[in-house]
């Protein structure tokens, strides 16, 4: 993996994806207050983009990114991350994504039960930018726990630690969405689709 893709972006990037920060061929796994980029990732401005997301954020409010593949829709979420100056915690969405993936769980550890955030959870925690890559692929169940965090009340619920999770003003939810691969049976619910400002192919907000 270190000279595949991924490999190259670690070259490029404090982090990989996976949250592990490579140090003389070591790994550690990183917090993600940890997950900054230490350098601007290059990214080309096609239309007005930046400022839309820098006006979303100001205002609290989460962008949904739509685009074919390619266009530049990871890129410009770890230029805005550098930007913003907040960390990024990216999660590629799958068919087989639980809310629990995003929320957090339990785990065994040392024989006991402890509570271990989810990527969401941690996120929120850290005053992050949350980005879901692929969100239509995650099951319907799943994107529901983002809704409480999408609209005015910016708060996320885990039902099992019975804690509701409010998010600072530093913490921004994103979602992309790549209309090559929509179907009737893939697509966003329309209850996500208008909690988030609503960008385009080059960005073009279309509300
Ligand atoms: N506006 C841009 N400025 C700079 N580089 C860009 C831009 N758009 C695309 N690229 C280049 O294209 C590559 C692919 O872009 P990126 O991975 O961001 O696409 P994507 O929209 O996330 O695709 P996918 O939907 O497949 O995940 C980037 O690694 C980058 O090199
Ligand atoms: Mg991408």
């Amino acid at each position: 993996m270190l000279f595949g893709i991924d490999g190259l972006r670690l070259l490029r990037c404090p982090v990989n994806f996976y949250g592990h920060f490579i140090e003389n061929f070591k790994i550690r796994t990183l917090k993600p207050e940890e997950y900054y980029f230490q350098q601007e990732p290059y990214y080309e401005s096609v239309s007005d983009e930046i400022a839309i997301f820098e006006a979303a954020y100001r205002n609290q409010l989460p962008v949904l990114l739509k685009g074919p593949t390619g266009c530049g829709k990871t890129r410009f979420m770890e230029h805005m991350s550098w930007r913003l100056k907040r960390p990024l915690v990216t999660v590629s969405c799958h068919d087989d994504l639980t809310a629990s993936d995003l929320v957090g769980r339990f785990l065994v550890k040392n024989g006991e039960s402890v509570w271990v955030d989810g990527p969401l959870a941690a996120a929120v925690r850290a005053g992050g930018i949350c980005y879901l890559d692929e969100v239509v692929e995650a099951r319907k169940d799943t994107t529901v726990v983002i809704h409480p965090l999408a609209d005015d009340r910016r708060v996320l619920l885990m039902e099992k630690v019975g804690e509701l999770l409010e998010a600072t003003p530093e913490f921004c939810l994103a979602i992309s969405f790549n209309p090559g691969y929509q179907s009737i049976l893939k697509d966003l619910k329309q209850s996500t689709r208008q909690r988030f400002v609503y960008a385009q192919h080059g960005y073009e907000l279309m509300r």
